[in-house]
This record gives structure tokens, sequence and C-alpha cells, in this order.
């Protein structure tokens, strides 16, 4: 049986060998031209060089605002982690349908996003310990962070930590963490996802356990859990729902 086609939107650098890994973010940019892929040790280094250099499978330079660049039914699954969050409220039908669009019958929409009832539970706890003197504030401070810095943030992830010319020339060839599609435009719960999916017709919405999936063998494509099993992504929600 040839393999199913999976595509992963938003993937960053966490890619699959066993997907078609689409983004618009500088490491797939490197990785899909050779200028590219001979300057990224010149462009990226440290924690992002070690990343780009652990990226495997196939990758696709794209801005999804365009639109997925996939025939009507031509897809088995859709999986997306940590991207929707990302999409205005208001494309976020437009964003959904276009998934449904590229799916065969029957084929699988996998989310991951921050799940906002974890955090705002844990923001309430951390407060109500901060103020019965159980817990230090700087723990209560950093659930804050947690629910608000994506919201607020102006730098994007990397370059903020470099210096002078290089930091100047990044922020100006590629723009800051909103122009990049960084911050985060809208929040998502079990409530509210689900419902969502089924307003623009996927079926059989429900939330799952980060291993647990429609999509034959999903452990194997080390998309949300290592080798060794552990989940990557601790305090996201994760939910399915078929075209
Ligand atoms: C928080 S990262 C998540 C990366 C990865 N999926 C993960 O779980 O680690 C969000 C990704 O969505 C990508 N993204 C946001 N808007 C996009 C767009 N319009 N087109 C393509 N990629 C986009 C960003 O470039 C970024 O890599």
């Amino acid at each position: 049986m040839s393999e199913p086609v999976v595509l992963n939107l938003g993937c960053g650098y966490q890619t699959s060998a066993r997907c078609i890994n689409i983004d618009w973010s500088l490491p797939v940019r490197m990785r899909s031209s050779r200028i590219g892929r001979r300057i990224a040790p010149l462009v990226l280094q440290g924690e992002r060089l070690e990343a780009y250099e652990a990226m495997d499978g196939n990758t696709m330079r794209h801005d999804l605002r365009k639109g997925i660049p996939f025939a009507d039914g031509s897809v088995d699954a859709v999986y997306h982690s940590h991207m929707l969050e990302h999409i205005d409220r208001d494309a976020v039908p437009g964003f959904l349908a276009e998934v449904r669009r590229v799916l065969r019958p029957g084929g699988t929409h996998r989310i991951v996003v921050p799940d906002l009832e974890s955090q705002a539970r844990t923001y309430l706890s951390t407060l109500d310990a901060a103020l019965d003197g159980e817990r230090r504030p700087v723990e209560h401070e950093a659930s804050v962070h947690d629910l608000i810095e994506q919201l607020v943030r102006r730098e994007a992830y990397g370059t903020s930590t470099r210096t002078g010319l290089r930091r100047r020339l990044e922020n100006a060839l590629l723009g800051d963490a909103r122009k990049r599609g960084e911050t985060h435009q809208w929040m998502w719960d079990r409530v509210s996802l689900p419902h969502e999916l089924e307003s623009v017709g996927f079926r059989d919405a429900e939330v799952v356990a980060f291993d647990e999936s429609r999509i034959a063998d999903w452990p194997t494509y080390l998309l949300d859990q290592d080798k060794a099993g552990n989940e990557y992504r601790p305090g996201s929600l994760y939910v399915e729902a078929s075209a």
C-alpha cells in the first residue's frame, strides 16, 4: 500500500519524514533553495542551527494565507500544531474550510493548540496559591507569562537574542513577530475548537490524547512525541475531526 499523503502545516522546525511539511519561516525558506542551504550556518546559529540541522522530510515554502496548494480531496490527513492560534479569528473559518477542501472524504484533520482552559486554570491556581502564601509570586508570574507572552511579543524567536547588525538586518528583512506570524491572534479550548470545526462541516470532532489518533501509526510520525514516547508540548489541546 502507498504511503498516505499527510500535510504538516506551519511546521516550523518540527518536521516529519512522513509528511509534506509546509511553512513560510526562515528555516523552511533556507531549506527550500540551494543558496539558502549553503548560507544557513551563517544565518542560523546556536539553538536555531541545531534545530535546522535536525529537520527531517520534505519541506515546502508557502504562505498559508494564500490557501493550501493541493487539489480537492487529494490529501489523507492534515496536521497542524501551535499554528491555528496564529491565524486572525475572522480568517479561521476560511482556513478550516480550506483544510476540508484538500482532504479526501473521511480524511483526518488533527489540530494541536495551546489549551486556553488549562492555561487559565493554572493562572488562577497560582494566583490563589500566591495569595495564600503557599506558592511564590514567581510561579504566578510564570503562569501569566505562559498566557500572554505570545500575545504581546514584538521580536521574533531567535532574533531577540542576537546583537548589532545581524539583529537589525533580520528584523529589516523578515519583520517583527507579528509580521512573521509568531504572535497569537486567538486561543481555543475543548468547547470552542470542536464547535468551530463542526460549524464548517467537519464531522465527529473530539478531544484526543497526544498519542491517540485516527491517523494510522501516528506515534511514528514523531510530531507530538519523541521516540521514547514523551509528549513534545505538554499543556496542549489535541482535537481531531473527519472531513
Ligand atoms: C509556534 S510555530 C509552531 C511550529 C511547529 N508546528 C511546532 O509545533 O513546533 C507556528 C508556525 O506557524 C507558521 N506560520 C504562521 N503563519 C503562517 C503562514 N501564513 N504561512 C505559513 N506558515 C505560517 C510560522 O512560521 C511558525 O513556524
